[in-house]
C-alpha cells in the first residue's frame, strides 16, 4: 500500500517524544499557544511564521524560545526545523490557505476555530484532507474543561432532554479583525457554544431562527448580540443569547448553561459550580489538561496514534453551519433556516469556488454533502474518544 503523508509523520516521529511544531501567526492567540506549548509535555515549538517577521521574532523572544527558527512561509522553516506538524493560529480568512501548504507538505494540522469563513470552505478542507491523506483538527479548545465533561455526565443523567440554555455575556476590547466583522459574536465566539452544545448533548443541530443586532453603544462595527433557537435531532431546542457588549454581571467565557430533562436538571455557570437535581448523577470532575493545552493533548496524541480526534475536519464542519445557519437566518429576518439544505448549497458553492482539480474532483465524487463529512477520514482508526473534552 502506498503510504500517506499521514503515515510518513507517524513513521518518523517517535512515540513519547514532544511533537516539534511549527506555529503559523504570532498574533495576539499565537502568542498564547507558544507560550503553553514553550512547556508543554506534549509538543515543542521550532518555528513562529507570520506574514510580518518582526511579529514572529518577538514572539520568540517574548516566550524565550531562543532555538526556534522564524520565517514569513512554511515552506522556508519545514525541512529546517524538523517539525512535524503545523498549529495554525492565523486570522480565519488565512486558514484555508496555511491548512492547504501545511497538508500538502506532508505536515498534519491543528488549526485554530473557525476552521474557514463559511461552511463551503470548510467542505474544501475536507476533500483536501481526502486528497492528501493527512490529518486536520480544529481546537474547539472550550471543549476541555473537566467542569464541563462534569455538567455532560450530569446532562446525560437527565434522560430526553426539553432544552438546553446558554447565555454569554461579555464586554471585550480585542481591536482587529473582531472588531470590523459583520457577526462578531455568532462567527467569533459562538462558533464555541455552538460545538460545546453538540459536546454535551451529542445531538446535532437541524434547522435555527436567528436575530441579530448592535446595541447603541456598541464598539463593534458589526452585530455584537444575539438570540438563537436551534432545533435538535432528538426535538429538544437550544436557546442560545449573548452579547459581547455587556458592562455588567458579565458570564465566564464558556457561557452559563441550563439543561433540563425527564428525570430533572443540570446547570454550570462556566466555570467551576455544577449543579444536578436528579439523584443519577456523579459529580467527580477529572483533572485532565484544559483549553488550547487539552486540544493539543488530544492533536499530539492522534497524530502519534494515528487515531482520528474528536474535532477532525469533518465533525467541526456542523459546528460551523450552526453559525452559518444562524447568520443567514438573522440576515433573512428570522426565517428559519434548515441546517441540510444549508449542507447542499454549500457543496455546490465549493466544487464552483475551488480551483485545484485534485479537491475539485474530490468534492464532486461526494453523493452530498452529508456523505462527505460522514464519509470516515480514509487510513485512520475510529474516534476513540467518543466521551471527549477533558474526560
Ligand atoms: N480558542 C480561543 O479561545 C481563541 C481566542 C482568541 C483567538 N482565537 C482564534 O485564533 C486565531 C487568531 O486570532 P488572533 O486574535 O491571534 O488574531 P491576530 O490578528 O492577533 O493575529 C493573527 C496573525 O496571523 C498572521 N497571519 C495572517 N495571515 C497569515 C498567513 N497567511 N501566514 C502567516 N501569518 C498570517 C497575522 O500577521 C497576525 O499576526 C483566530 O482564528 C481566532 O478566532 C481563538
Amino acid at each position: 500500500m502506498t503510504a500517506t503523508p499521514a503515515d510518513r509523520i507517524e513513521q518518523a516521529w517517535v512515540p513519547g517524544d514532544r511533537l516539534p511544531v511549527i506555529v503559523v501567526g504570532a498574533g495576539a492567540m499565537g502568542l498564547e499557544w507558544i507560550r503553553m506549548l514553550s512547556a508543554s509535555a506534549y509538543a515543542v515549538p521550532v518555528g513562529v511564521v507570520d506574514l510580518n517577521l518582526d511579529l514572529a521574532a518577538s514572539a520568540v523572544a517574548a516566550a524565550g524560545i531562543d532555538g526556534a527558527l522564524v520565517a514569513t512561509s512554511i515552506a522556508d522553516v519545514a525541512e529546517r526545523s524538523g517539525a512535524k506538524a503545523v498549529i495554525n493560529v492565523t486570522v480565519p480568512q488565512a486558514h484555508n490557505t496555511v491548512n492547504e501548504q501545511a497538508l500538502r507538505a506532508g505536515l498534519p494540522v491543528l488549526c485554530e476555530k473557525p476552521l474557514a469563513p463559511t461552511v463551503a470552505e470548510a467542505l474544501r478542507q475536507v476533500a483536501l484532507v481526502n486528497v492528501t491523506g493527512g490529518l486536520l483538527m480544529v481546537s474547539q479548545s472550550r471543549r476541555y474543561f473537566n467542569h464541563l465533561a462534569a455538567f455532560r455526565r450530569g446532562v446525560a443523567g437527565l434522560g430526553p432532554l426539553a432544552a438546553v440554555h446558554a447565555q454569554f455575556y461579555h464586554a471585550d476590547h480585542e481591536p482587529g479583525f473582531r472588531e470590523q466583522m459583520a457577526h462578531p459574536l455568532l462567527v467569533d465566539m459562538s462558533i464555541h457554544h455552538f460545538d460545546m452544545v453538540r459536546y454535551l448533548t451529542g445531538d446535532e443541530p437541524i434547522a435555527v431562527r436567528c436575530s441579530s443586532w448592535n446595541p447603541a453603544w456598541s464598539w463593534f462595527a458589526g452585530d455584537a448580540a444575539a438570540s438563537a433557537e436551534f432545533e435538535l435531532a432528538s426535538g429538544a431546542r437550544f436557546i442560545y443569547s449573548g452579547s459581547r457588549c455587556t458592562p455588567g454581571l458579565q458570564t465566564s467565557w464558556n457561557a452559563d448553561w441550563h439543561a433540563y430533562g425527564e428525570f430533572g436538571a443540570a446547570a454550570w455557570n462556566g466555570d467551576s459550580v455544577v449543579q444536578v437535581d436528579t439523584t443519577e448523577s456523579s459529580l467527580a470532575v477529572g483533572e485532565a489538561s484544559e483549553g488550547i493545552e487539552g486540544s493539543l493533548e488530544e492533536f499530539a496524541s492522534a497524530v502519534r496514534s494515528g487515531t482520528t480526534p474528536q474535532n477532525e475536519v469533518r465533525a467541526n464542519v456542523r459546528s460551523l453551519a450552526m453559525v452559518e445557519a444562524a447568520v443567514q437566518s438573522s440576515d433573512r429576518g428570522g426565517e428559519r433556516v434548515v441546517i441540510a439544505e444549508l449542507l447542499e448549497e454549500s457543496l455546490a458553492r465549493a466544487i464552483a469556488d475551488e480551483l485545484h482539480d485534485d479537491v475539485a474532483s474530490q468534492l464532486q465524487s461526494w453523493a452530498s454533502a452529508v456523505d462527505g463529512i460522514e464519509t470516515p477520514a480514509w487510513g485512520r482508526a475510529p474516534a476513540l474518544i467518543a466521551s471527549g473534552g477533558a474526560e
